[in-house]
């Protein structure tokens, strides 16, 4: 299955865009970010609680502009891997959703 996220040019280097999608009857939130050039979709879901990691709606980035950073107890996630590198959940990983670009479009593809 394949859902639409939004159009590449609407993501900021740094930035990031939350959406909703459905997955095996359940609906979630997940984000999109681009850094250093590549796209990369994860499970808004910190691996310490699972509370969602943004800020405010689409700030995912921490001050430095270099980590995605939980906004509850700071835990800091590379954005390229999802791994965390320092914080409460050291060592384990946000989880990836698999995207692909299409025509200028991002597009979540899930498994059915
Ligand atoms: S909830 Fe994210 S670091 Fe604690």
């Amino acid at each position: 299955m394949e859902q639409i996220i939004c159009r590449l040019e609407e993501i900021t280097e740094h930035g990031g865009i939350s959406f909703n999608y459905t997955q095996c009857g359940e609906s979630r939130e997940g984000f999109v970010l681009v850094y250093q050039g590549q796209l990369r979709a994860y499970v808004n879901s910190c691996p310490h609680t699972g509370v969602t990691l943004n800020w405010s709606e689409n700030q995912f980035f921490d001050y430095s502009q270099q980590f995605i950073q939980c906004s509850v107890h700071g835990a800091i996630f590379q954005p390229l891997t999802g791994a965390c590198v320092r914080g409460p959940c050291l060592g384990q990983n946000l989880s990836p959703l698999e995207v692909k670009l299409d025509d200028q479009q991002l597009v979540l593809i899930l498994d059915e």
